[in-house]
């Protein structure tokens, strides 16, 4: 109970407040929701354009396996058992290595000479598809580089419903259209460079408080499982789902299970979400992987579609498993078909392929649980002493592009032309600890987990090392002397003397105010993961006003996981500017001064809401558990309005809207066309069948346990997680006493459900929005191009994203919703550019629950295209 009382009363305010929220909006429909169940698991497809030669190597290699060899390709060997996160068994009768999977979507997690880059949310802000797609390759690069085969981004859950959120910044926006474009040219970058993309956490994992169990009783919480979050089927097809139809039709090879229950079952046996509509639907061909310690249940979760369990033990470092040797057993006594585990090895093996890792194998040259060079290759049971550690330099020019993402992110919120400056200021002074270098440097504390110095990623497991971190105040300064000029700082937050003193003197003040929050095994000032509220830290606003109270030109930069509250200095005349600056990575100081300096004209755009307070954005998290001890219930009565819609449904004028960024010039809108496409096919609802799931031909496995025990030969690491039994009696092999009891119990029908054996049931033609990766690719035929004339009005040349918003008509739609943009770059004073996007069949559709498929409405559409959700310039109706 070491945090309980101080964040309990804290909460309890909270819960009463995000309990109003949730009683005006409805009913309480969505308390103790259950999902349906969806068996059997989808087999793999090999007519699935893309994939068709994936498969079918996949499935000659799998043809070759033993039982114990797939089982090893399944099952990772436990937490500290290889060199990676993640590591699966190798399979040393075909030289096959053991796979690696490394974190995470930010760059290489524990490791060296690697780059930290930008964060997923501050990349958003760019809306910059050459972004996105070039820090997916750079990261691909890096991955591969060093010997890994997945990496473990990107991330799309969480989406973002609530801004305390804590892994928020790790995804891009909560805006699906937004996010799912970011997320397809991230998994496109990665495995262009070789890698397996991984993309996350799938789904509706949408904060930490509760995440685990076992991990809320470490903070004194008393429950036993995980939060559910509770959703109806339109909320989350048109939410929280988008992206992920992306992610899987731009070909992520593999999807990771959340954490949390949806709808009360574990997001890692959910048939319905898995089997149903991630293979079902959605189409994907690739493997589904727990997050770490996400599986709970052996046979469950196997016929639920999951394909590999990480970290491999069932609880970290205790060497027992769900799968490994239960799997092994599990097969040999009949109650999983051969064809599931044929078809879980066959999609880590597609995925494989796809991505062409036969060709671009390098081996893991790095461990994760030693910067030393030689160490263990097995830390779990300190065995294999030897060269662990090979250093290798793998950053090659993304130092660059990095640098490049960061400045194209700055989000320039205000600016009463004291931006650009020039480097010839008299007398600059910085302020705020937000400015400097870190006490104990950029990776003083473990996966970020602390706040020191100026902020550049948030924490936990979706951090990398830095190779260095440029801070605000050493660019800054670089610039000014470079220009003769004088520069003085005072980067202790609370030394107001000292402050008002320098403040006075100067003629343009710089202070930097952050915000942070991580991943929920780490609590940082009593903020488990999610943040507690979402001011500025250190007593920013204080420090914003010591320094605004003397000095009359005071420009204010934020670096934060996400919106902060802004009232207290938003309008104070003082401060002439305002930039959003996110989390940079490790070039931070030098992408704000190419921004600040005026190298880069601002062109960022806002991939979430400024509101005023945190009440206005209509959601909030779950502080503390709501139903006993039992699964806190977290319901989205909200559906699909988050962050604008519900700002718009609700009336509310946010400080700075989604979209909205200034530059350095004025752009102007006209002329807008709007052609319909002709000839276009009509909406097909899916109806192909697929055939028996596919034998592979392979040697019949035995039954006899005698054939499946430990080699002789072979060197135990202890707690590592082998395929073999240990002895020939099931209920030896399965585990303990009390395991054994259950064992020699367990009743069929509450483990093995109805249906999900059956080899033969036909599943595609279930799914009318099924057919193809991404759903039915009747979806994407676009039927409606949008253009109009942007135009520089302003003297210097700049960037504008020009913005494209449907407004599909329906009482339960939301107002406005984001269907195209683009970021033209380099527009000349007085120079017209043509903007121009395509509007698809799903950009105007609605998801019809009792049909289980999209729809045009028959709803008047509007279309609008401008400069952010609220700066609408031009508009039209399309003729459906
Ligand atoms: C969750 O429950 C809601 C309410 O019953 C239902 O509309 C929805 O389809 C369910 N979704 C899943 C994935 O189980
Ligand atoms: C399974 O993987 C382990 C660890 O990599 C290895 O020692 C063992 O030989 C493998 N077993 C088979 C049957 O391939
Ligand atoms: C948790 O709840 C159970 C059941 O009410 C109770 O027995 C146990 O003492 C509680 N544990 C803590 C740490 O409060
Ligand atoms: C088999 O799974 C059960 C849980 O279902 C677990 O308790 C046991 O330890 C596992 N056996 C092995 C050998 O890992
Ligand atoms: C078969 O093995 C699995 C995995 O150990 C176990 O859960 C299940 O109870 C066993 N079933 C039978 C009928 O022996
Ligand atoms: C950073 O760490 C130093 C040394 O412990 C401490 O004095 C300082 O207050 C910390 N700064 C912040 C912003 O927490
Ligand atoms: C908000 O949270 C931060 C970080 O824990 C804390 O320093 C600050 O005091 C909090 N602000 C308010 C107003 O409670
Ligand atoms: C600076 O902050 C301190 C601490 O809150 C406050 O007492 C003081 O009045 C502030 N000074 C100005 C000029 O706002
Ligand atoms: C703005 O700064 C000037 C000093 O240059 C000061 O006199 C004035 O009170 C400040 N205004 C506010 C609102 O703090
Ligand atoms: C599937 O749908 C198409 C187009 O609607 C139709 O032509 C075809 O007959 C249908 N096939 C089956 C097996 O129902």
């Amino acid at each position: 109970m070491r945090i309980a009382s101080s964040i309990a009363t804290l909460a309890a305010a909270r819960l009463v407040a995000s309990q109003a929220l949730n009683d005006s909006s409805s009913s309480d429909a969505l308390w103790g929701a259950t999902s349906p169940p969806y068996y059997p698991s989808p087999w793999v497809d090999e007519t699935t354009e893309g994939w068709e030669t994936a498969i079918r190597k996949a499935k000659e290699f799998v043809g070759q396996l033993t039982l114990l060899e797939k089982v090893n390709l399944t099952t990772g060997v436990g937490w500290e058992g290889g060199p990676c996160v993640g590591n699966v068994g190798e399979i040393p009768r075909l030289a096959f290595p053991a796979l690696c999977l490394q974190d995470s979507p930010t760059g290489i997690r524990f490791a060296d000479y690697n780059s930290a880059f930008t964060s997923g949310g501050t990349a958003a802000a760019s809306w910059d598809r050459k972004v996105w797609y070039q820090r997916g390759y750079g990261m691909g690069e890096e991955a591969k580089g060093k010997g890994i085969d997945v990496l473990l981004g990107p991330v799309v859950g969480p989406l973002g419903r609530s801004p305390a959120g804590g892994r928020n910044w790790e995804g891009f926006s909560p805006d699906p259209y937004l996010s799912g474009i970011a997320v397809a040219e991230s998994v496109k970058g990665i495995q262009d460079a070789g890698v397996i993309a991984c993309t996350k956490h799938y789904i509706l994992n949408e904060q930490e408080h509760f995440r685990q169990g076992p991990e809320s009783v470490g903070f004194g919480f008393n429950i036993t499982d995980s939060i559910s979050s509770n959703v109806d089927d339109r909320t989350l097809h048109e939410l929280y789902l988008w992206p992920f139809a992306d992610a899987v039709r731009a070909g992520t090879g593999s999807i990771m299970c959340s954490y949390n229950r949806i709808n009360n079952t574990y997001g890692c046996e959910n048939s319905q979400l898995l089997n149903g509509i991630l293979k079902g639907e959605l189409g994907f061909q690739g493997f589904v992987v727990s997050d770490w310690g996400a599986q709970h249940s052996g046979v469950f979760s196997a016929f639920a579609g999951l394909d590999m369990t990480m970290p491999g033990d069932t609880t970290f470092s205790t060497g027992n498993a769900f799968w490994g040797p239960n799997l092994t057993l599990a097969l040999t006594n009949g109650t999983i078909p051969e064809w599931r585990i044929d078809d879980m090895a066959t999609r880590i093996m597609a995925a494989y392929y796809l991505v062409g890792r036969d060709k671009n194998y390098v081996e893991t040259n790095f461990n994760s649980w030693t910067t030393d060079t030689y160490g263990y290759a097995n830390a779990i049971g300190d065995k294999n002493y030897g060269l662990v550690n090979k250093h290798v330099d793998v950053r090659g020019e993304h130092g660059k592009q990095i640098r490049d993402a960061g400045a194209r992110s700055n989000v320039l919120l205000k600016n009463n032309g004291v931006l650009p400056l020039t480097g010839k200021e008299k007398w600059t002074a910085v302020f705020g600890s937000d400015a400097g270098d870190p006490m104990y440097g950029p990776n003083g504390c473990s996966d970020r987990g602390c706040t020191n110095g100026t902020l550049a990623v948030g924490w936990g497991s979706g951090t990398s090392n830095f190779p260095y971190l440029v801070s605000p105040l050493t660019a800054i300064q670089n610039e000014v002397l470079s220009n003769g000029g004088i520069i003085q700082y005072v980067t202790d937050d609370y030394a107001y003397d000292q402050i008002a003193a320098l403040a006075s003197q100067a003629s343009h003040s710089l202070v930097f105010v952050n915000s942070d929050s991580g991943e929920g095994y780490i609590s940082f000032d009593g903020n488990i993961g999610d943040r507690n509220n979402l001011t500025v830290w250190h007593d920013g606003e204080t420090l914003i006003q010591n320094v605004t109270a003397v000095c009359n030109n005071v420009i204010v930069v934020i670096h934060s996981v996400g919106p902060v509250e802004l009232d207290a200095f938003v309008d104070n005349e003082n401060v002439t500017a305002i930039i959003w600056a996110g989390l940079p990575g490790q070039e931070s100081g030098n992408s704000l001064a190419d921004v600040l300096y005026g190298r880069v004209t601002p062109g960022g755009k806002l991939p979430f809401t400024f509101g005023k307070s945190r009440e206005d954005y209509g959601t909030d998290l779950l502080y503390v558990p709501n139903n006993g001890e039992e699964s806190p219930q977290d319901d989205f009565n909200e559906g699909p309005f988050i962050d604008y819609r519900s700002f718009d449904k609700n009336g509310i004028e946010p400080i700075y809207e989604f979209g909205f960024g200034l530059s350095y010039t004025n752009f102007s809108y006209s002329n807008l066309k709007i052609t319909k496409h002709p000839n276009v096919p009509a909406y097909t609802p899916n109806n192909a069948t697929n055939g028996f799931a596919p034998s592979l031909n392979s040697t019949p496995f035995s039954e006899d346990l005698a054939d499946y025990q430990f080699p002789d030969d072979i060197e135990r690491v202890p707690l590592f997680i082998y395929p073999y039994l240990n002895s020939t009696s099931a209920n030896v092999s399965y585990g303990d006493s009390q395991a054994s009891e259950a064992y020699a119990a367990a009743d069929k029908s509450t483990y093995i459900p109805e249906g999900s054996q059956d080899g033969t049931a036909e599943w595609k033609s279930r799914h009318p929005a099924g057919g193809a990766p991404g759903g039915n690719p009747r979806l994407y035929d676009v039927l409606f191009t949008v253009t109009a004339t942007v135009t520089n009005t302003g003297g210097v040349v700049g960037d504008e994203v020009a913005q494209l918003y449907v407004a599909l008509g329906g009482p339960d739609d939301p107002l406005y919703q984001l269907r195209g943009f683009d970021r033209l770059y380099d527009i000349q004073p007085g120079q017209s550019v043509t903007f121009g996007a395509d509007l698809t069949r799903r950009d105007l559709s609605s998801w019809n629950t009792n049909a289980g498929d999209w729809e045009i409405t028959e709803y008047e559409k509007k279309v609008y295209v401008g400069k952010s959700s609220r700066k609408f310039e031009l508009d039209g109706t399309l003729d459906l």
